[in-house]
């Protein structure tokens, strides 16, 4: 089976993209499943139940976040009630939402999901080895397919984490720093793995917002509103394939749609 990671879904010119192109992707790679990292599809902070609702509308079927989870607390019901979307899951138990899900790729083949946060230059969570192990022994066995979304800063943790979960998940993809790495490979024990899938907005941009209002905040030290930007709006993922009965990974390809592919997707997805 073949699957579609996007990496983080930033602001508005990310889920326009999203809409217009993941229809004709479906048909175009022949994908049995779409998953996106939502953390920054709202104004580029959090998401909200509208915005879960459009990018599941669009045809991903499952939703990954990270750091940003509970920036629109609006999202806390869909947390709590929907079951294609998962916080990471290495947040204190107490956190609300759920830490893996299952979801039912096009063919049927059934499909484990969940995120987890590095530590590293980051807020201090729960160890992700921990986690990570927790959610592996609570997915039940006969989901062979499994994927972790990595939501980490830095590529030394990444690497690890891939290491740490090879042979024993489908896919470890990274997502966070909304740069793609070109390291995509499939490590000795049949595991995807990348350390960064990239962003899915605007790259003319500091990770997805305005030059001009970082650079002016960097410079002088005084706050601005770090709006999203809007030009050359890009859609980063990358897709592996996977053998349903092993849960080995068997390909694994980056993915860069840009909006001259948006004409072609849409005709495609017109016709679907
Ligand atoms: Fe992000
Ligand atoms: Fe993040």
């Amino acid at each position: 089976m073949r699957i579609l990671f996007i990496g983080d879904v930033v602001g508005k010119p990310g889920r326009e993209i999203v809409r217009r192109a993941v229809a004709g992707l479906v048909i175009e790679l022949d994908l049995d499943l779409v998953v996106a990292n939502g953390e920054n599809a709202a104004g580029g902070s959090g998401i909200t139940p509208s915005i879960y609702r459009e990018l599941i509308a669009a045809g991903v079927d499952a939703v990954t976040l990270g750091d940003h989870v509970y920036r629109r607390k609006e999202i806390y019901a869909v947390l709590e009630g929907e079951t294609n979307i998962v916080k990471p899951a290495n947040l204190p138990s107490e956190s609300i939402g759920r830490d893996w899900a299952v979801v039912q790729g096009r063919k049927g083949t059934s499909v484990g999901v969940a995120c987890l946060l590095g530590r590293l230059f980051m807020k201090p969570v729960d160890s992700p080895w921990q986690a990570a192990d927790r959610v592996l022994a609570e997915i039940p066995s006969d989901v062979r397919v499994r994927l972790i979304d990595f939501h980490a800063e830095a590529t030394s943790d990444m690497q690890l984490m891939g290491r740490y979960l090879d042979g024993r998940v489908t896919a470890v993809l990274g997502t966070h720093t909304h740069v793609p790495t070109a390291d995509e490979c499939i490590l000795p024990q049949g595991t995807a793995f990348q350390c960064d899938v990239g962003m899915t907005g605007p790259y003319e941009s500091i990770i997805g917002r305005r030059i001009d209002r970082v650079m002016q905040t960097t410079l002088t030290g005084l706050p601005t509103e770090f709006e999203v930007a809007t030009e050359d709006v890009r859609l980063c993922g990358t897709i592996f394939e996977a053998d349903p009965e092993s849960g080995r990974a068997t390909a694994v390809q980056r993915v860069c749609i840009t909006e001259a592919d948006l004409p072609r997707l849409e005709a495609l997805g017109r016709d679907s």
